[in-house]
C-alpha cells in the first residue's frame, strides 16, 4: 500500500546554465527557460495527481540550480538537517532551506561539514544511505547519525557524471524489507559489495538506465515518477511489479538532475 507523501519543490523561475559544477552542465548549451517551466509543473501535476502534497519553496533570483530542492535538506522525524554546499555558487540556497523549514515547524539542524541533503542521503526506511566522494563529506554522514540516532551507511561513489548519491541509486520501497535500485558502477568495488549484502534483492540498472536519469526517481512504493528518457528503467520497474510514471525533464536534465533533485520529501 502506498500513503500519501509531502513533498517540498522550487519553482525553476532563475534556473539557467549559468556555471559549469558537474559533467553534465554546458554553459554553452543553455536549457529553454519556457520548456523547463512547464516541465517543472507536470512533475508538480503528476506528484499531486497520485495523491500526495507538494508545498512550495520560493525561488531567489541568482541561484539558478535551487529548482534541485532536494539537495537543500534531509528530512526526518521533524527535523531538517540542512545542507551546506561544496560549491560557492550554491551555497546561499542553504539560508532559504532553512527559513523555510524554520517558518514550517521544522526543528533546524546544522552541518558543519559539507552535505548536500538527500542529493547524497536516502532514507530506506531503516537506515540512512550516504554517499561521497563529490559533494558530501564524511564527517557530515556522522553528523546526520549524531542528528537522528539512525545508522547511516557510507557509500563511496566513483564516475563524476553520478556525483550526488540519488542519481545512482533509489529506494523504491521504504517498507521493511526496503527495495533499492541502482547502478553498480558508480560505486566502488567494496561500496558494491556493502550494497550486496546489505540488499540482495536490488533491481540493478545498467549504464544506459543510469545515464537516462532512470535512477533519480521518486517512489511511493506503488507508481515511481521517472524521467521519460529512461524508457530500459520504466520496463524493469513494472517487471519488478511498480508502475512507472514518465516525465519529460529534458531541460532539468541539462543541469545534472532529473525528477529526485527536484523533490525533496518532507517526513514529520
Ligand atoms: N546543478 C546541480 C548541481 O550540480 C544539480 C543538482 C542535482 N541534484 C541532485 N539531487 N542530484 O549541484
Amino acid at each position: 500500500m502506498n500513503l500519501p507523501r509531502s513533498y517540498l519543490m522550487c519553482p525553476p523561475e532563475h534556473f539557467q546554465i549559468a556555471y559549469s559544477i558537474n559533467p553534465w552542465m554546458d554553459p554553452g548549451a543553455p536549457a529553454d527557460p519556457e520548456l523547463a517551466g512547464k516541465q517543472w509543473l507536470r512533475l508538480r501535476e503528476t506528484l499531486v495527481g497520485l495523491g500526495h502534497t507538494v508545498h512550495e519553496l520560493p525561488p531567489e533570483p541568482g541561484l539558478p540550480d535551487m529548482v534541485y530542492a532536494a539537495n537543500g535538506g534531509f528530512l526526518l522525524d521533524g527535523t531538517a538537517f540542512g545542507a551546506r554546499f561544496r560549491h560557492p555558487q550554491r551555497a546561499a540556497e542553504a539560508g532559504a532551506h532553512r527559513r523555510w523549514y524554520e517558518a514550517n515547524g521544522w526543528h533546524y539542524a546544522a552541518p558543519t561539514a559539507v552535505a548536500e541533503g538527500e542529493g547524497d542521503l536516502v532514507w530506506t526506511g531503516q537506515w540512512i544511505l550516504a554517499g561521497y566522494g563529490f559533494r558530501t563529506d564524511p564527517a557530515g554522514h556522522r553528523e546526520v547519525q549524531e542528528t537522528f540516532g539512525r545508522p547511516v551507511l557510507s557509500l563511496r561513489l566513483v564516475d563524476p557524471r553520478f556525483y550526488h548519491l540519488d542519481t545512482a541509486l533509489a529506494v523504491l520501497s521504504d517498507r521493511d524489507p526496503a527495495r533499492i535500485a541502482y547502478y553498480p558502477g558508480a560505486f566502488s568495488g567494496a561500496s558494491r559489495q556493502v550494497l550486496r549484502r546489505l540488499f540482495p534483492e536490488a533491481l540493478l540498472a545498467d549504464p544506459a538506465d543510469a545515464a537516462a536519469f532512470g535512477l533519480n526517481l521518486v517512489s511511493d512504493g506503488r507508481h515511481v515518477v521517472l524521467n521519460a528518457e529512461a524508457t530500459g528503467m520504466a520496463a524493469k520497474l513494472a517487471a519488478a511489479g511498480y508502475l512507472p510514471v514518465p516525465v519529460e525533464l529534458s531541460e532539468l536534465k541539462r543541469g545534472g538532475g532529473s525528477v529526485k533533485c527536484c523533490v525533496l520529501e518532507l517526513r514529520r
